[in-house]
């Protein structure tokens, strides 16, 4: 295909439209109804985005975006649409892909530290209101405060029965510790561990550089996480794509705009980032997502309806691709005009109108001109992608990931001694210790002395961990004013 260096040509309007690479950075939408091209147009950006040499990160929500990885051909739909476009011959072509899967199934397993994670994401998958996300807090401050490394979940399993346990003890300290919240964090846990979540966090944790990586050449990488199981707990996906988000942000070094991205993060289901999420999560978004330009992280999101994106955060979308939206009910109508509006008018064009008519492939389509205005919007055919539609065979996918040079590094899970295994170790020193009329006097008599001995004994090892490189994560970082995480480096 004929594409000129440097651009990311997506669409044929009135005249051909590019993202000016730029301004990629400045964020995207591609909305539209089912079934009207979003995934395909996804594809198409993330395709030009690799041939530039950006690095692409997406979740794979319905297991159709595999085929990236492989050249075309074997559908009819993208050669016919090239005809169309009177492109020629298709020259089809995979892009270098890895994947990932938190469940260690369908890609490289994908891990974050419970103390990564930090408090106010985690109280969110955890169902956690106000209060009982305070003692979540707490107990996080507890730890930190003592080298108790918070690695996976039954090390937050160990340091909620901690806390709960010498909750008196904590009191003047660190605030109230109800039997009630710490109940709801158990209960929290017991549920993450039902859905799978043991295997989200631990070690190795993802490394994100490893996601910035250019392949044969020097296209960029297309990183791919399996996310139609993830799904199942739409929370726990959203949650986790957020912190990456707030991990790039803290990791990568302020670039202004740079003349290209240094990644570009796909947001797919991107609704589900805002459902239920409490006004302080929202405004971290948002307050996420602008900053993130500075650091030439593009943030695409890419949904149904823009009306599930807060305004706030659709202000900042520059370039967008609107696909069809249907116009059956009053909601569906106000979505419609709701879309319309966003646009900068175009002489003889009906937006709201054209929004309904739009065909599967086709869109509206409005970008940031070279100094970063929005240009006008114009109706427009998606280019066809030039990798295969159809998903890999489970063989095809193995092959890929252990072909990759990262099979071997997070196959193999490590578990280190953080909370869990001191805070056992010394239950079962103080058990053994214990005679058993002891035992009948209650834990009040005595937890000063307990906690104290503890607490000594760990003071020696978290002088030793703060040495270490995951030592570090426990002093709060920029992330921590962020998201209230740990900053890890
Ligand atoms: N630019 C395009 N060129 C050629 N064919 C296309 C293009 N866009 C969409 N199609 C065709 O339309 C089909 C549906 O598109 P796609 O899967 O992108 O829809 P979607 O909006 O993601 O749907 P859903 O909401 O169900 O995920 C594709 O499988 C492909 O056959
Ligand atoms: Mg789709």
């Amino acid at each position: 295909m004929a594409q000129t260096t440097g651009t990311l040509l997506i669409a044929k309007g009135k005249d051909e439209i590019s993202i000016i690479p730029r301004m990629a950075n400045r964020h995207g939408l591609i909305a539209g109804a089912t079934g009207t091209g979003k995934t395909v147009t996804l594809r198409v950006m993330a395709e030009q985005f690799s041939a530039i040499g950006v690095p692409v990160f997406m979740a794979d929500v319905k297991g159709d975006l595999s085929g990236i990885a492989q050249p075309g051909g074997e559908r009819p739909e993208p050669s016919a649409r090239a005809k169309q476009l009177g492109m020629g011959e298709l020259a089809f072509e995979g892009c270098p892909t890895v994947f990932w899967d938190v469940f260690g199934q369908q890609g490289h397993p994908i891990r974050a530290t419970i103390s990564e994670m930090g408090p106010l994401l985690l109280g969110r998958i955890l169902d956690l209101n106000d209060i009982q996300s305070g003692v979540l807090t707490l107990i996080f401050k507890i730890a930190d405060d003592n080298g108790l490394l918070l690695l996976d979940l039954k090390d937050l399993r160990a340091m909620t029965q901690f806390a709960g346990e010498n909750a008196a003890q904590f009191k003047t300290e660190y605030g109230n510790i109800s039997a009630a919240s710490i109940g709801a964090i158990q209960r929290g846990l017991v549920a993450l561990d039902q859905q799978g979540g043991d295997a989200f966090f631990g070690e190795p944790a993802l490394d994100l550089s490893d996601l910035i990586q250019t392949g044969p050449g020097s296209k960029g990488v297309i990183n791919i996480l399996a996310a139609d199981k993830l799904m199942q707990s739409p929370k726990l996906y959203a949650t986790f794509l957020l912190w990456m988000l707030a991990e790039l942000y803290e990791s990568l070094p302020e670039v202004g705009d740079p003349d290209k991205p240094k990644l570009v993060f796909f947001f797919d289901e991107a609704h589900l980032l805002f459902t239920d999420a409490p006004k302080a999560l929202e405004d971290k978004i948002e307050q996420v997502v602008r900053l993130i330009r500075s650091k030439g992280v593009g943030v695409y999101f890419v949904t149904q309806n823009p009306l599930d994106i807060p305004e706030a955060v659709l202000g900042q979308l520059g370039n967008r691709v609107q696909h069809a939206l249907r116009a059956f009910t009053p909601r569906d109508q106000k979505a419609v005009r709701a879309a319309a509006e966003t646009f900068r008018a175009a002489p003889g064009l009906d937006v709201a109108k054209a929004i309904t008519e739009l065909g599967v492939g086709e869109a509206l389509v409005s970008v940031l001109d070279a100094k970063g205005s929005p240009t006008p919007v114009d109706r427009a055919l998606i280019y066809p992608p030039h990798s295969r539609l159809t998903p890999l065979t489970p063989d095809e996918r193995a092959g890929i990931v252990r072909g990759s040079v990262l099979f071997g590094h997070y196959e193999k899970a490590v578990d280190r001694e953080s909370a869990y295994e001191k805070l056992k170790a010394k239950a079962e020193a103080k058990q053994a210790a214990e005679i058993p009329t002891a035992k009948q006097k209650g834990r009040t008599a005595e937890p000063q002395s307990d906690t104290a001995k503890i607490f000594g004994a760990m003071a020696q090892s978290a002088a030793h961990a703060i040495g270490s490189q995951i030592g570090r994560q426990i002093i709060r970082g920029v992330l921590g004013s962020i998201l209230g995480g740990n900053k890890r480096r």
